[in-house]
């Protein structure tokens, strides 16, 4: 019976997601079906039980139980990371389901950060193809991938702003921009959740690190975080609150400090805001170990103590470290903390296990992977996403795309005939195997026509030289040559910051030494984050950051070098001429002195000018776009309103592209300082040679709010500028003013 009552509660949530909607719990929705059978587990469980379920467990019982099986069948745990492995979760969920006193089922989580088998650029990267749709596809195809080998929620999105490129975590998220990463995190959540969490290809998101990570002081990982509560509001929560009105089933608190409060112990962030203001009725997993860690940040003593403050803050499972398990039961019972916690974190935990699915379907399908992994379409997908996200920075004399009628080309550089690498960090289940280099996409492409020389030259992060001479000579002996150059897997992501962003290795030094032979280049970049390549802007006539590309890598780039595509993306992250400059964003305050172009007491430096190296929204294309007409239809409006603003964009070259229009405005005066330019509106639009479209921007006073003096969420009337260019620095200027 009750097996039939969840069918058809399955079906309905379903049916009547609205739109698809994706809230965890809308208002006469009837999962109160859920929250009833939910009420009724409630009163069965004993106090082990319950918090057995707030309990994660690595896949080996790191910290923790020796028997995981038999823990299993008491109950001790309510789910695992790190298996990724049909077989084992099927073992697992069986003791659960079946052999378990209540057969609650386990739920499984992992690290599916840009793809499950088929690795897609890093989240950075894809974030510079400003493609909601692909980005929305592709964590689709994750969850799809993902799914058939057991794994019901993934670690995924990571949608910490990052304003600091020595932070290796950078290349996790989708930039420095509040606007668009709030739209790349609702996209992410649609394509991992889709319309049904239940279906056999959709998974759980989880919205991380709550929150603020990203502000680590001097970017150096696991570090402080201080920062303004204005700031904390107007620039980190709102990607959160985004993904979170998308329906999102968990979040991650992270392990910064905030202000003095971790977050995995902050009431403030993790019930104030998130349960009392945005009414988020998923659960909340600490990161790896977060809760017992709040030891050593020196906010609890011992491990009870870590405990309770975990738990009343609003963390409902803890990720593998056992202060939980070892300890809530026994503070229940001697009344130091109320069942109540327990009761609420279970409650939201068992919620997004009915909405998965679990109970009605906790096993998976061993058969289905095979025709699911690495399919042909999905491959497909994930050479688009490689296209779009590439960035050409620099083509002198259109070097590229290349001539067809090149006879040589010499391929140098320790990531030209590389696969590890090109996977990217974060890439659990990517098998090197499956990549594709950029030796043999340019073979399979180029290889009936032109003879491709390829050398190693040296490592990516080593210091020796013995292959300079075979690299010299590889382009001697050709027409052009290609450097694949940049950062290795190992170069960014958890716990790799770095103080210096130049290549790694004697990399720039061999590009130095090839750079002598005259011959012109073509420079492929390979980074997870923005590298100082000051002397490379300079002396190299074409650059194209191809970030760590996944497993379509070699094909994507082939498909750019020649032509096939005609690259359209644009930076989410500004590029430092210097370390010293940072933390530099297009989004900064004007100061009382802005500097000016003068030498007085402005704000300036004595020795590097202010300018980034490149801007944030900055891109090329083999052709060139003319943005003419900027038209304000209303140039003065009243609260609340809307501002329609056009502008026409010629496709000015010969190539048929993409461009990203991007919409700025600045707040010239507010109740507090606001930023010198804030991205309002993007579009991608695709033009032939010669062609022109209108873009029209409908901008609604409600998006120009922003925390003011009195902390209070609101757009306040005055004069503003408007801006609609190709990236933040360029662009036709306007202005409107609010009534
Ligand atoms: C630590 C990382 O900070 C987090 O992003 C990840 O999801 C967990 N470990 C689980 O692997």
């Amino acid at each position: 019976m009750i097996r039939k009552i969840l069918m058809v509660v399955c079906i309905l949530t379903a049916y009547l997601h609205p739109g698809c909607q994706r809230q965890m719990n809308q208002a006469g929705n009837p999962d109160s079906f859920v929250e009833a059978n939910i009420d009724g587990l409630l009163a069965k469980m004993t106090l082990e039980e319950k918090v057995g379920q707030m309990s994660q467990v690595n896949k080996n019982g790191e910290d923790g139980p020796a028997d995981i099986e038999n823990e299993v069948r008491s109950g001790n745990i309510g789910s695992f990371l790190n298996i990724a492995d049909v077989d084992l979760r099927n073992k697992l969920q069986k003791i659960a389901v079946e052999e378990s006193r209540l057969g609650i089922p386990l739920i499984f989580g992992y690290d599916v950060i840009h793809g499950h088998r088929t690795i897609f650029p890093v989240p950075l990267g894809e974030a510079a193809g400003w493609d909601l749709d692909l980005v929305e596809k592709t964590a689709s195809v994750a969850a799809r991938e993902a799914r058939a080998v057991g794994i019901d929620w993934t670690f995924s999105p990571m949608i910490d702003i990052a304003r600091d490129p020595r932070w290796g975590r950078i290349v996790e998220g989708a930039g420095e921009d509040a606007y668009l990463g709030s739209l790349i995190s609702s996209a992410k959540v649609r394509g991992y959740q889709g319309c049904d969490l239940s279906a056999p290809d959709t998974m759980a998101a989880c919205l991380k690190h709550f929150a603020v990570y990203g502000a680590s002081q001097a970017g150096r990982e696991y570090h402080t975080t201080e920062v303004p509560l204005r700031t904390i509001r107007d620039v980190y929560l709102p990607l959160f609150k985004a993904g979170v009105e998308e329906g999102a089933a968990t979040l991650m608190s992270g392990f910064n400090d905030l202000n003095g409060v971790p977050v995995s112990g902050n009431k403030f962030l993790l019930t104030d805001i998130l349960r009392n203001e945005w009414g988020f009725e998923g659960f909340v997993v600490s990161d790896w170990r977060s809760v017992k860690q709040l030891i050593p940040h020196g906010i609890a003593e011992d491990e009870t103590q870590a405990a309770i403050l975990g738990a009343t803050a609003g963390v409902d499972m803890e990720m593998v470290s056992r202060t939980y398990i070892n300890n809530l039961p026994r503070l229940v019972r001697e009344g130091r903390i109320s069942q109540d916690v327990l009761d609420t974190a279970v409650r939201r935990i068992l919620r997004v296990k009915f909405r998965l699915g679990l109970f009605e379907n906790p096993y998976v399908d061993p058969d289905v992977q095979k025709s699911v992994i690495l399919a042909p379409e999905n491959r497909k997908l994930a050479r688009k996403a490689v296209c779009e996200s590439m960035v050409l920075l620099k083509n002198e004399n259109n070097l590229l795309p290349l001539n067809a009628s090149l006879q040589s080309i010499a391929l140098i550089g320790p990531l030209a005939d590389n696969q590890k690498d090109l996977l990217g960090t974060w890439s659990y289940s990517g098998r090197s195997e499956d990549v594709v280099t950029v030796l043999k996409g340019l073979q399979d492409a180029l290889g009936d026509t032109c003879k491709i020389n390829y050398a190693k030259g040296c490592e990516i992060d080593g210091i020796l030289t013995e292959g300079f001479s075979e690299a010299i000579e590889a382009a001697n002996k050709s027409d052009l040559v290609i450097m694949a150059v940049g950062e290795g897997i190992m170069h960014n992501g958890e716990a790799h910051s770095r103080t210096n962003l130049n290549l790694p290795g004697n990399q720039l030094q061999l590009l130095k030494e090839v750079e002598k032979t005259d011959k012109p280049i073509v420079l492929i970049l390979f980074s997870g984050r923005p590298l100082t390549i000051n002397w490379e802007l300079e002396n190299i006539p074409s650059i194209l950051l191809a970030w760590h590309p996944g497993v379509e890598g070699g094909n994507g780039i082939a498909d750019v070098l020649s032509g096939r595509y005609n690259p359209a993306g644009k930076l989410t992250v500004t590029f430092p001429r210097n370390v010293g400059q940072i933390p530099i964003y297009y989004n900064m305050k004007n100061t009382g002195r802005p500097f000016k172009g003068d030498d007085g007491d402005t704000s300036r430096y004595i020795d590097s000018p202010n300018t980034p190296l490149l801007p944030f929204g900055y891109g090329l294309s083999y052709t060139t776009f003319a943005y003419h007409n900027l038209l304000i239809e209303n140039q003065k409006v009243k609260i609340p309103g809307a501002v329609k603003i056009t502008v026409d964009i010629t496709n000015t070259g010969d190539a048929a592209g993409h461009e990203v229009a991007q919409l700025y405005i600045r707040d010239i005066a507010g109740s507090v300082t606001r930023p010198v330019k804030e991205l309002k509106g993007f579009k991608r639009i695709y033009l032939k040679s010669g062609e022109t479209k209108t873009v029209t921007f409908n901008l609604q006073t409600s998006e120009l709010k922003f925390y003011d003096i009195n902390m209070e969420y609101n757009v306040e009337p005055g004069d503003f500028k408007v801006w609609v260019g190709p990236n933040s620095v360029e662009g036709l200027e306007g202005t409107f003013e609010l009534l």
